[in-house]
């Protein structure tokens, strides 16, 4: 059997599987989807949303990319960012990192990806640069490289409130709240390490008017 074929037959074991447990489950799924939760994370296959979060279909809105960056020329974020903050109605933005990204470890190197990954990956020496005193004080590679992933989930939480979507969200409601969480790989625990409820002020200098 090819390799993507077990797949589709674990589809229809997990299909009937559900059909099981709650015959109502895809009727009532494929009529509409409420979730409470947009999770930004990382690409990466060892950190799936539903599954680390014992989360079940139609529970997370989600976004994916390398290094669950919030960029804000991202057309692609934006608008998952737009339709579930202004139309889900989401009450919390979760960027959710991990220790031992790939990503993140790679723009901690000087090597030369080429087009794409390079511009990609500059994101992250940005966020580095940020904070290179902090980095560069943390002797030991590993411990800098974890603090690295951390400051980068929290610099894409503070991305989030600079949109107009999250400002004119929180001028309107008393939500999202937003959380920057990281996952660990070696224990499959997950650490929240920064949180800006709904309303928090943020840099005057990234304030819109007239919402
Ligand atoms: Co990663």
């Amino acid at each position: 059997m090819k390799s993507y074929q077990k797949l589709l037959l674990e589809n229809k074991a997990w299909a009937q599987e559900k059909v099981e447990d709650d015959p109502d489950f895809f009727n009532r799924l494929s009529q509409i989807q409420t979730p409470d939760f947009l999770w930004i994370g990382c690409s990466d296959s060892r950190v799936p949303a539903n599954e680390i979060t014992n989360t079940q279909p139609g529970e997370i809105f989600v976004h994916r990319n390398v290094a669950n960056l919030v960029v804000h020329t991202d057309v692609n974020l934006l608008s998952v960012l737009d339709y579930a903050v202004t139309y889900l109605k989401v009450k919390h933005v979760i960027v959710c990192g991990h220790y031992g990204c790939g990503g993140v470890k790679a723009a901690m190197t000087n090597h030369d990806f080429k087009q794409v990954l390079n511009m990609w990956l500059r994101n992250i020496k940005d966020v580095y640069r940020l904070h290179r005193d902090e980095l560069e004080a943390i002797q030991e590679e590993e411990p800098r490289f974890d603090r690295l992933v951390e400051l980068n989930v929290i610099e894409q939480v503070q991305h989030l409130a600079k949109t107009s979507i999250i400002q004119r969200a929180w001028q309107r409601e008393s939500f999202p709240h937003i959380h920057g969480w990281v996952y660990g790989l070696k224990d499959g625990l997950i650490k929240p390490v920064f949180e800006m409820a709904a309303g928090t002020s943020i840099d005057p200098l990234y304030q819109y008017d007239d919402l």
